[in-house]
């Protein structure tokens, strides 16, 4: 966009903020969906508004504005005049960026604890576009501060930082698996995952061809199964409610697997890792939406990574073999 831009120049574009180290990665998303990016501000890249959100953008701006402004206080008075919750992201002019945010009522900070819902008012966002102009969004895709969820962390429990991504997840979808669930954990060593399962109170599957964290393996709800997950015959397993994979492995291996899992009814609620190494397999990463349907996510606590989940409000009902397997 050139200096002296009107609102036009915004008309039909989302903005899309890439997670730190990942612009390239969601530029090239976005070109292979024939979205070209129609400029750049620091992480944050516009494109044609798309139905789908990209994967790889940790927030959507969906209805960017241009607003002009003749002072820090008329910019933050302007800001006010839309809503009352705003959040910076800083590209350009940083200090004058920061003072308008400083103008501004405050937003929380605050680290969420896990179970606590995520925050319910819309949280606008903004950044400058020049020392003269804002570009504003007031509806965005999440309701926190430039799609970073920051937890109060449990430094003392799970055995590795895992555990985030699961936590991250399931406070997005709003559901969790309780005590009378059964979930598979594959991948699951040393078994972060595994312990957020289990402090729900359900009954976890834990299956790698590494051992689980000692103790984590002797928790009550836990049953650990040494061996290769691509081998196991879900059937074997019982009526299974919940599904988390967090395995190393090509995306079209693990595609593979959760097809059969699905094919075999153990699939009513997913939420899977897809790792990448080297470039990114964009068309890989969709193979599973297309194939799988669910949505495809970049958390803020993945990294060259993103998380599959398939979620259903009205999950199939519940295979009807035994499934107490404890
Ligand atoms: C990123 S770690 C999982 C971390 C775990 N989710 C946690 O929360 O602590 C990936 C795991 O995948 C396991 N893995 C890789 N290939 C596997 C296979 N074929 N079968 C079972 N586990 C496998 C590895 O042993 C490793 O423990």
């Amino acid at each position: 966009m050139q200096k002296g831009a009107s609102e036009h120049d915004l008309l039909g574009l989302a903005g899309y903020l890439a997670p730190e180290g990942y612009v390239d990665t969601l530029r090239e998303e976005l070109c292979g969906v024939g979205a070209e990016v129609a400029f750049e501000l620091g992480r944050l890249l516009f494109a044609a508004r798309q139905t789908e959100d990209p994967a790889w953008a940790q927030n959507v701006w969906r209805d960017p504005r241009l607003i002009p402004i003749r002072s820090i206080r008329d910019g933050a008075r302007k800001l006010r005049a839309i809503q009352r919750n705003w959040s910076l992201y800083s590209a350009r002019h940083h200090r004058r960026a920061a003072l308008i945010r400083d103008a501004l009522p405050p937003v929380s900070a605050k680290p969420l604890e896990f179970g606590a819902p995520p925050p319910r008012a819309p949280l606008g966002s903004f950044t400058l576009y020049d020392e003269h102009a804002i570009i504003a969004s007031p509806r965005c895709s999440s309701p926190f501060k430039n799609g970073e969820v920051r937890f109060v962390e449990d430094k003392r429990g799970p055995p590795s930082r895992a555990y985030l991504k699961l936590w991250e997840a399931l406070t997005l979808v709003g559901i969790r698996p309780g005590p009378n669930d059964v979930c598979v954990d594959l991948g699951a060593s040393p078994g972060g995952f595994t312990w957020v399962l289990s402090e729900l109170g359900a009954s976890v599957i834990a299956v790698d061809r590494a051992p689980l964290d000692p103790a984590i393996a002797a928790r009550h709800n836990v049953r650990q199964e040494l061996g290769d997950a691509f081998s196991l015959d879900p059937r074997r397993l019982g009526a299974i409610d919940w599904l988390v994979a967090d395995i190393a492995a090509y995306p079209r291996r693990l595609l593979e697997l959760l097809s059969r899992w699905d094919r075999a009814g153990a699939l009513r609620r997913a939420i899977c890792t897809i790792k990448f190494q080297g470039k990114t397999d964009h068309a890989a990463a969709r193979a599973f939406t297309e194939r799988l349907g669910g949505t495809l996510r970049h958390l803020s606590h993945n990294r060259h990574e993103l998380t599959w989940m398939r979620i259903p409000a009205d999950p199939p009902p519940r295979d009807p073999t035994p499934g107490d397997t404890h």
